[in-house]
């Protein structure tokens, strides 16, 4: 009795350290279910189209379920134009794993959309591997006629992700895209981190990453080099923070262009914050067209902590924005701009002057405050401020200490691509 008592207790032991230890096993992360490019007839022979291959790997991958992960071994590949759609319904994330470089086709001919990867419709998606994106923009930069003219048909994107949910976007680098490097458009929780994107200062319209409709998103310890804006922020988005960034060359980070369209929505809620901007024409900047064909609101938003170093207009708000000669008729901008604060900007104007706020004289800006500026004409003597429409506050150290006389143009918005 007494022996059995024992056992039962010893039982009663292994018992307890088995159920914990199943317990652990369980809640052990799951494995994923691996798709190679390789086992479905893509080449990497990097001359052959490997466009056949991705899709049927991404189809296998969609139609599977919980982890799923393609892998793209090291290697050399050519796509065309693709699109990744979704939904995958009982794919929980799908990470696409990109050792290789992976160059666009240069016939132009083959682009049906605005991009030449496209990611659309589908959540849980991870982007990762260091790999490289190669649009091979330089072949096709001089048929961008957008820098030169309003009605002008845009080259292919190079990654664009459109209505996407809970998105996460790794050590992926990519160069020379015929457009922007990427679009993020009508895409919720959306996170970029260790990017590198690399163009020349002077290839058109080789935006970093152009964020449109979107919510939740964090941009964050990414270097941009490149030919516009190193980020654009389009209409309708909110809740935005972009942090640890290195800009330059480029345009810098930039809201806008806004207003130019009826269906546009207001921007809200966005924080750009401990980063550089080295060499660029702007450094951070909103702009919105003159005449704009409807009102939109752009409210609370925070530009803080930021080094700028040689910048042509370190900080501008431009409400007269019209990059071409002729926007036709003058009226004022009806894009309200509300709760504007620049705290902690720092470093060199290449310009005289460091800050420009020319504001619509429709709806002058509201509550634009400058806070902990100091900005020195490259070289070294003071630099100004300009305003319009405009009564900022300056508070802590204030270089420049106050707005000099209004100015009615801006210098830089003729040197601009009209995105
Ligand atoms: C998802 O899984 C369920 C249950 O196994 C299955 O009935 C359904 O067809 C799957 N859906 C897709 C899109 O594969
Ligand atoms: C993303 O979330 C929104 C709002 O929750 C939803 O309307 C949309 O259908 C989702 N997108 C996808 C691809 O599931
Ligand atoms: C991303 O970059 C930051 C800053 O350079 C670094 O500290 C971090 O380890 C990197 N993270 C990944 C996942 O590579
Ligand atoms: C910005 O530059 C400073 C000084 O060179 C450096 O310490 C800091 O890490 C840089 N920031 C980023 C986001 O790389
Ligand atoms: C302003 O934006 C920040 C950051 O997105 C957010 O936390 C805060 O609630 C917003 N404030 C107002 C008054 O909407
Ligand atoms: C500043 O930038 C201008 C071009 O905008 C360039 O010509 C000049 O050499 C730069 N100065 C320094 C000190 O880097
Ligand atoms: C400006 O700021 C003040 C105080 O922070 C606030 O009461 C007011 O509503 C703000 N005005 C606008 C137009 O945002
Ligand atoms: C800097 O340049 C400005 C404008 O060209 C000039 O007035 C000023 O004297 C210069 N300052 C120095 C220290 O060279």
């Amino acid at each position: 009795m007494a022996q059995a008592g024992s056992l039962k207790v010893l039982a009663l032991l292994v018992c307890v350290s088995l159920c914990s230890f199943n317990e652990a096993v369980r809640v052990a992360p799951e494995e994923a279910k691996i798709f190679n490019v390789g086992s479905y007839g893509v080449k990497a022979d990097g001359e052959n189209d490997d466009s056949d291959g991705f899709l049927k790997t991404w189809e296998a991958a969609c139609k599977s379920s919980g982890k799923v992960k393609i892998q793209i071994p090291n290697g050399n590949y050519k796509l065309g134009p693709i699109t990744f759609s979704g939904p995958c319904s009982n794919v929980t994330t799908l990470t696409i794993f990109n050792k290789g470089t992976i160059k666009a086709s240069t016939n132009l001919g083959k682009y049906k959309s605005d991009a030449w990867i496209e990611f659309a419709e589908v959540n849980g998606l991870r982007l990762d591997g260091g790999g490289t994106f190669d649009g091979q923009g330089a072949v096709t930069w001089s048929q961008n006629s957008c820098s030169k003219q309003k009605k002008c048909q845009a080259l292919p994107v190079s990654v664009k992700f459109i209505n996407t949910n809970d998105t996460m976007v790794k050590r992926i680098k990519s160069v020379n895209p015929k457009f922007f490097h990427m679009a993020v458009i009508g895409c919720q929780k959306f996170r970029a981190s260790n990017l590198t994107l690399e163009a020349p200062g002077d290839s058109p319209n080789t935006d970093g990453i152009h964020l449109e409709q979107s919510t939740d998103v964090k941009i964050t310890d990414t270097d941009i080099r490149t030919g516009d804006d190193c980020i654009s922020i389009g209409h309708g988005n909110s809740d935005l923070v972009i942090a640890r960034i290195n800009c330059g060359p480029g345009h810098g980070i930039s809201i806008g262009s806004l207003g130019k369209y009826a269906y546009e929505k207001d921007v809200k809620g966005l924080v750009i914050r401990d980063s550089n901007i080295t060499g660029t024409l702007n450094g951070v900047r909103i702009k919105t067209w003159e005449d704009s064909p409807v009102s939109t609101v752009v409210a609370n938003i925070t530009f803080q902590n930021i080094q700028m170093t040689n910048v042509s207009n370190p900080i501008i708000i431009d409400q007269m924005y019209c990059p071409w000669k002729n926007c036709g008729s003058k009226d004022p901008s009806k894009v309200k701009l509300s709760d504007i604060r620049f705290s902690g900007i720092k470093g060199t104007s290449a310009t005289p002057v460091a800050v420009t706020l020319i504001c619509s004289q429709g709806y002058p800006c509201q509550n634009v405050s400058l806070k902990d500026i100091q900005l020195k004409y490259i070289n070294g003597s003071d630099a100004t401020a300009v305003c319009s429409n405009v009564k900022p506050s300056f508070a802590g150290t204030a270089l420049p200490k106050t707005c000099t006389a209004p100015i009615t143009t801006v210098s830089s918005a003729a040197e601009d691509s009209g995105f």
